[in-house]
């Protein structure tokens, strides 16, 4: 069945074993457990005394989610896609755009369950996510940041032609942090091939593509 209302959900997009579709409410229980220690939640975001850190955590990644869809606009999006590997949750890839219209820049955070770390997931996912952006959505640009100890984030974007570019402070709950910000503008972007993907046309507006 498809939703005509919110044809976002029916988006998918596809590279080696690792699909990805938009996270939906049915599956926020399970990915809120799963959500690992080191995806940390946005600093600015308050924790409320009386709940655990975990408790927190998994309040706020509910609260991320409403939040992306009770906000979206083709100015502001937030596209929470869940990671499936061989028919189970294992992740999430996090795809926003600001002013996407005008811009046509889109950036990226994701995290996987550890059991499966190490074995190539992450770049195929990132790569499902880009192939959406610049081969149906019409994105010139991607960027993305990460720690600067934060080898398996980089080591994805380096591995998918990302370059760096430039450095930049932000907040963390443990103080001011350094980044490195990379770059991959749409005429280095090889791996078109790599990706399937469909339900794109009738979201095309939710994007300011009309
Ligand atoms: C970031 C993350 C999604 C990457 O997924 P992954 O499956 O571990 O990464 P891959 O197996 O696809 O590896 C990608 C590249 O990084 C390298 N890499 C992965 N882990 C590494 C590590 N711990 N140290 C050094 N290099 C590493 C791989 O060798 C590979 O490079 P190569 O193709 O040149 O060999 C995953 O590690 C994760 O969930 N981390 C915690 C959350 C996080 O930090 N998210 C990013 C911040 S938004």
């Amino acid at each position: 069945m498809t939703y005509a209302d919110w044809p976002l959900f029916d988006l998918w997009s596809r590279c080696r074993e690792v699909e990805l579709r938009p996270v939906r409410e049915a599956d926020l229980p399970e990915l809120a457990a799963l959500e690992p220690e080191d995806a940390e939640p946005d600093p600015r975001l308050a924790m409320l005394p009386g709940l655990t850190d975990r408790q927190n955590k998994q309040r706020l990644f509910h609260q991320g989610y409403w939040r992306a869809l009770g906000t979206w606009s083709p100015q502001s999006w937030v596209l929470h896609l869940a990671v499936r590997h061989e028919g189970a949750l294992v992740g999430v890839q996090t795809l926003e755009g600001d002013d996407f219209p005008e811009l046509r820049t889109v950036d990226s955070a994701s995290w996987l369950i550890p059991g499966v770390r190490g074995r190539g997931l992450g770049v195929a996912m990132r790569t499902a996510a880009l192939g959406l952006a610049f081969d149906h959505l019409g994105a010139l640009a991607a960027i993305t940041s990460a720690a600067l100890d934060n080898q398996a984030s980089l080591g994805v974007s380096r591995r998918i032609g990302y370059r760096d570019n430039g450095l930049g402070f932000v907040h963390s709950r443990e103080g001011r942090l350094l980044l490195r910000h990379l770059r991959l503008p749409a005429d280095e972007w090889t791996r078109g091939a790599e990706v399937e993907a469909g339900g794109v046309a009738p979201c095309l507006p939710w994007f300011g593509l009309a």
